[in-house]
């Protein structure tokens, strides 16, 4: 069992985040068999495919490893590296730009949404994107991705370059690249806007008050939610009662997620009650979860010594994990790694 997931060192660490796919990440170390190994990482290069301030992004790279092991990544356990420090994954992307086409990265919603009706002056590091998220797991041979919704496409077309790449270059019985398997949360895999219950929770968003970011402070948080938009309606009895009601699913997921209740169960305990009465025990719950990982991510986040020793020892054993997969996609290509 070979976990391996990436998260972009760009603005905070958000609910969405969390509740989509780091705690998995967590969760998935904390339940690894003998033998198997969690690898996670900063994607710092897939971050310079847009506009960005390096100065920043070296101070958001600390910053998201002090927030990952606030919410309980171990070092110890897990491999905790970032990009840059690994060049075999700007490398394998390169060998696998033989075998990805342009149909497909074309075709990805992400693309699409972020190159808006502006393609032509998009970075060429925006297109191809995917490539590089595709050579970060087949690297290291993942068997298993932790990531929320929005990431699952990319993770198909992870596994069309590593079939492509086996059919065209490996020998049946001797295939390079292991195919990847998405794994995305039953609850909470898409965590939306507190603002639009039609976009979901991002960095990206301008809008402060439409994510909860794991760094926010108690009083932060009951604000938050208290200025979440809703409806006047009261909650119903059960999830059919929700349709329609996009903001008020979004708030009631969020409630389940960090409760660790289904919607049902949780409507059955609101149950024709209306926001007045449903928010502030949102508000309490969401303090409880993120109180700890708050104190613990203060206490980590100005130690730059410690933080810099932990993605050094993580990026040494990276390069050594994916060393061999690397040589072996060189030699099926016909070209010899120096
Ligand atoms: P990123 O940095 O946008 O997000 C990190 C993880 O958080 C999940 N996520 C969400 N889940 C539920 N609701 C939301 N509103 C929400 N917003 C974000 C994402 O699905 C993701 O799992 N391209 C990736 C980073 C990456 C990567 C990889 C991931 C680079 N290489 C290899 C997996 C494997 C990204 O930008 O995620």
């Amino acid at each position: 069992m070979r976990v391996v997931s990436g998260i972009q060192p760009t603005g905070n660490l958000h609910l969405g985040n969390y509740l989509g796919a780091i705690r998995n990440w967590v969760r998935m170390q904390d339940s690894m068999p003998e033998g198997g190994q969690c690898l996670y990482f900063l994607a710092d290069l897939h971050a310079i495919s847009q506009p960005h301030n390096p100065a920043e992004l070296r101070a958001a790279t600390l910053e998201m490893t002090a927030a990952l092991v606030a919410c309980g990544i171990d070092p110890d356990r897990s491999i905790l590296f970032n990009q840059a420090q690994v060049p075999a994954h700007a490398e394998l992307q390169w060998l696998l730009n033989g075998t990805a086409r342009m149909g497909w990265l074309n075709r990805m919603t992400q693309w699409k949404d972020k190159a808006g009706k502006n393609r032509e002056g998009q970075s060429v590091a925006l297109f191809t994107y995917p490539v590089l998220q595709a050579a970060d797991v087949l690297l290291y041979q993942a068997t298993q991705v932790p990531v929320g919704e929005d990431q699952k496409q990319h993770l198909e077309l992870a596994r069309d370059i590593a079939q492509k790449f086996n059919n065209d270059f490996c020998a049946d019985d001797a295939p390079v690249f292991t195919l990847p398997e998405p794994i995305v949360p039953l609850e909470a895999a898409r965590i939306m806007s507190l603002r639009d219950g039609s976009a979901k929770m991002s960095k990206s968003d301008p809008s402060e008050m439409s994510r909860i970011n794991l760094i926010d402070d108690a009083d932060t948080i009951m604000q938050k939610v208290r200025k979440a938009k809703t409806d006047p309606q009261p909650l119903p009895g059960e999830a059919a009662g929700l349709a329609g009601r996009a903001e008020a699913l979004n708030l009631v997921t969020i409630f389940g997620a960090v409760t660790g209740q289904p919607v049902d169960q949780v409507l059955s305990q609101f149950a024709g009650q209306g926001f007045g009465a449903f928010k502030p025990a949102l508000a309490e719950a969401l303090v409880e979860t993120l109180g700890p990982i708050n104190t613990r991510f203060r206490a980590l986040r100005d130690d730059r010594e410690a933080l810099d020793a932990i993605l050094a020892r993580g990026a040494a054993r990276a390069r050594d994990m994916g060393g061999a997969t690397l040589t072996a996609t060189y030699q099926a290509l016909g070209l010899v790694r120096g």
